[in-house]
């Protein structure tokens, strides 16, 4: 009997866990255990033999399951233990910074002309940026000879040998979203629509991807006068002060008449500033929509007429924020970025407001 007492209690001592304890209650105490059983033979013993074993067995029994419970609570102790050690925290170590990211001008520059020509009751519109060569095109009276299509630096994307039909371009301007416009909604319309566009040149004011707003206003008597008037307001809305513009007479094979527009400023010491002075930076081209755009937009030119415009967005960034290299808007250096860039929701109160 002391065997056994020794054996279980070695046993439980070095059990390496709850189901290493489960195994051994089972050998000793369960139905078959080896005390169980020995506590049956009682029966068969003879009552002063009975008399010595039962108390003795008895008194085992109770040893082992308190062994076993002690055992029990000391391996749940030790597993906490364990625990607490490993996922220990000093809740009062300080917290991360972790900063915010921020808008891109040309982001914020395309939000806030969007909202000035919204209060203008302008809606926005989108091309593709891989556009047919018919919208970027022919759709806009540049037929194939036509210089302007050479003069565009025009990124072609080829076809496949024996495949005649038409290349598709990266559009070189947001023009081809004034047919899409036209053909999608038809007459009276009034967009704007800001994009990306690409032209193969590379110096301190052209990048291969630049950014242009577009603008169309087709109605029944729509004209220049309307034409000064929206750009005007624009420009004093986006500067947030009067802008003198100066129309000088142009060609676009897409308007008839065509002006470039440009506004006044002031350069000194190598900055400009916009709204004073008596310089002029050209911003813009516009005109008078050519009776065959129309047409191609599927509208008849003797119903409807009304004005376009196409204008950098880049550039009045550049030009707002006094930002002064064009390849740096596109280089995602994280330092230009934090220097240039915008909280969100960082958009500046339209000042002064839209005279109406
Ligand atoms: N598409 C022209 C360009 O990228 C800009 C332009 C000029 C757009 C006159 C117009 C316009 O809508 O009427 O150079």
């Amino acid at each position: 009997m002391d065997d056994l007492r020794d054996k279980y209690l070695d046993l439980i001592g070095t059990a390496a866990g709850e189901a290493a304890l489960e195994d051994l209650r089972v050998q000793a105490l369960g139905k078959k255990g080896e005390i169980s059983l020995q506590m049956r033979e009682l029966g068969r013993m003879s009552p002063e033999e009975r008399q010595v074993m039962g108390p003795k067995l008895n008194a085992l029994k109770d040893e082992i399951t308190e062994a076993l419970a002690l055992k029990k609570a000391a391996l749940a102790d030790a597993a906490l233990n364990e625990r607490l050690a490993a996922e220990w925290l000093d809740v009062t170590l300080p917290g991360r910074l972790r900063r915010m990211g921020s808008l891109h001008p040309v982001s914020q520059v395309w939000e806030e002309c969007t909202a000035i020509f919204a209060d203008m009751g302008f809606a926005v519109a989108e091309g593709p940026q891989i556009e047919e060569d018919w919208y970027n095109f022919d759709a806009l009276n540049i037929p194939g000879h036509h210089p302007a299509r050479a003069e565009m630096d025009t990124f072609y994307m080829h076809r496949a040998e024996g495949d005649n039909r038409p290349p598709h371009v990266l559009r070189t301007h947001t023009s081809p979203v004034q047919i899409r416009s036209l053909l999608a909604q038809g007459a009276p319309i009034r967009i704007v629509a800001p994009g990306r566009v690409y032209r193969a040149d590379y110096d301190q004011t052209h990048t291969p991807m630049f950014h242009q707003i577009e603008g169309l206003a087709i109605d029944r008597e729509i004209s220049m006068a309307n034409l000064k008037w929206v750009l005007e307001e624009f420009f004093s809305a986006y500067f947030g002060r009067s802008v003198k513009t100066r129309f000088r007479a142009s060609h676009f094979p897409f308007t008839e008449p065509s002006a470039e527009v440009d506004i006044q400023c002031q350069w000194k010491d190598g900055t400009v500033t916009v709204g004073e002075g008596d310089d002029w930076l050209e911003v813009l081209g516009s005109g008078m929509v050519h009776p065959k755009v129309l047409t191609a937009g599927g509208i008849d030119p003797a119903q409807w007429q009304g004005f376009a415009f196409g204008m950098g967005i880049d550039r009045i960034a550049m030009l707002k924020y006094g930002i002064p290299d064009l390849r740096a808007f596109f280089e995602s250096d994280l330092r230009w970025l934090r220097h240039y860039g915008f909280a969100a929701l960082d958009m500046p109160t339209l000042h002064g407001g839209l005279s109406r």
